[in-house]
């Protein structure tokens, strides 16, 4: 048996993406689990560049099964068009490369809507979504009145959910928060028209995985969104709406722990936010926007420019323990190369107590003082090396410490966006 988790260990935006296409290489399936097309996930191969969303990097691939999870949230419209935006690429999108679960979960367009109009209403409480009706989807699975692709597929079935959800949604819309109605007939037309597109991809996928997996092929859980964004263990409410962490590949995926051999922490080699919530270690001055123009930290889901700061080992330390981390893949190391010194944060000062966990309270947060360690820098040359012993010995004592401060080894370095730009240290 043989299968792995890659998941972000900060707040999403860690180099998943560059990470899955890398490690996709041995594996011979690829599956998203939870988040939807929230993600952004960057892959470069050769002179191209492609952007990810909801389809699982591994697409890029010619020979690899890729599985759109139960846990997913799915926009059939996105959906679609990324399937144009890849084909326009030159990759393929067939059923034998795709396999969509039917148990998952249909972001309707009132959740789009609805997502817009309550940030609206969030006023300067506002969470910074990405406005793409997750939450509003995931708060109808959990409410149980969500339309899944199962549905979609049964046109009676839709037809009775789609009306049953207007009924409520409608008067929501309109009454409470003061938008448009949404006409039945409307959606009907335009999702029965993704039914007929989607039916060749639908399956269950629970079965795939597990049959995989029992015939000992390689199966990579390709994660979204990371740690911090967690909806039990993230900054909550500033958190997506779905499990994030390695937990998440069970419920999403559609097996159990036991068939789960390892999980790889993906951490940038300093910080990054996008949207709003606590950051202890961000940087508001000229050090946090010299990050960000070095490490082009802009989203790619919505283009907006992310939030930079040092290193925090706190947060990787419990990134490492609520998903059991077997080792860290440190990107963007290249991007801290010319700083003459580099902080990384080791704790935080509570009020005077020194703490090494990230506290759930956002008041107590709030009040957390960053304490840092401080290290020499190194030089251009990092994003040229190709082993572990070319790399600086300065990078080396960053990466030393990362693995003393959290009980996990740095098994892989990338030092540039390509996949031929990563450094293998151990086993994962
Ligand atoms: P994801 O959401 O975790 O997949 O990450 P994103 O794609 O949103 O953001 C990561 C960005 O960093 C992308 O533009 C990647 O091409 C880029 N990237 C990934 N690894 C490295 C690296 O080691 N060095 C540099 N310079 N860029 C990297
Ligand atoms: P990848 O997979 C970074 C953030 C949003 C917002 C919060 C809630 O590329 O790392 P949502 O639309 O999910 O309800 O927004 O979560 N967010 C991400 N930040 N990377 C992502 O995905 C994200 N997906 C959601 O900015 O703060
Ligand atoms: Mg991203």
């Amino acid at each position: 048996m043989s299968s792995f988790v890659v998941l972000g260990a900060q707040w999403g935006d860690e180099g998943k993406g560059k990470m899955t296409d890398y490690l996709a290489e041995t594996a011979e399936m690829v599956v998203r689990f939870q988040g939807g097309n929230n993600a952004g996930h960057t892959v470069e191969v050769g002179d191209k560049q492609y952007k990810l969303h909801l389809i699982p990097s591994g697409i890029l691939y010619d020979n690899k099964v890729n599985i759109i999870g139960n846990g997913v949230v799915l926009d059939p419209e996105a959906l679609f068009n990324e399937i144009e935006y890849l084909e326009g690429l030159g990759v393929k999108v067939t059923p034998e490369k795709l396999l969509i679960s039917d148990r998952a979960q249909l972001i309707m367009p009132y959740h789009k809507v609805l997502d817009g109009l309550k940030e609206k209403k969030r006023g300067k409480n506002d969470i910074g979504t990405t406005g793409k009706g997750i939450g509003p989807c995931y708060t109808d699975k959990m409410e149980r009145s969500g339309i899944r692709v199962c549905d979609l597929l049964e046109e009676d079935t839709f037809k009775e959910k789609l009306q049953d959800a207007l009924e409520i949604k409608n008067p929501f819309i309109t009454d409470v928060l003061g938008g448009e109605a949404f006409d039945f007939d409307e959606i009907c037309e335009k999702y029965l028209n993704f039914a007929k597109k989607i039916r060749p991809f639908v399956t269950d996928t629970s079965v795939k995985v597990y049959d995989s997996i029992k015939a000992s092929k390689k199966v990579l859980f390709e994660g979204a969104q990371g740690t911090l964004l967690d909806i039990d263990y993230g900054t909550y409410p500033f958190v997506t709406s779905s499990n994030t962490i390695a937990g998440g590949v069970c419920t999403g995926g559609g097996i159990g722990p036991t068939m789960v051999n390892s999980a790889i922490g993906i951490a940038k080699a300093y910080t990054t936010r996008v949207g709003k919530g606590p950051f202890p270690t961000e940087l508001e001055d000229e050090m946090g926007a010299w990050l960000r123009d070095k490490g082009q930290e802009f989203g790619v889901t919505t283009g907006r420019a992310r939030r930079c700061g040092w290193l925090d080992l706190v947060i990787l330390k419990s990134s490492a323990r609520v998903s059991g981390l077997t080792s860290f893949a440190v990107t963007k190391i290249d991007t801290l190369a010319g700083l003459d010194k580099i902080k990384v944060c080791v704790g935080y000062d509570l009020n005077g107590e020194v703490i090494d966990y990230f506290p759930a309270s956002l008041k107590k947060l709030a009040q957390c003082k960053p304490i840092y360690e401080e290290f020499d820098g190194w030089d251009e040359s990092i994003k040229d090396a190709t082993t572990y012993e070319e790399l600086p010995s300065n990078a080396k004592k960053y990466l030393k410490k990362i693995e003393e401060f959290t009980g996990v080894k740095v098994a892989i370095v990338s030092v540039g966006p390509k996949r031929n730009q990563t450094i293998r240290i151990s086993d994962i």
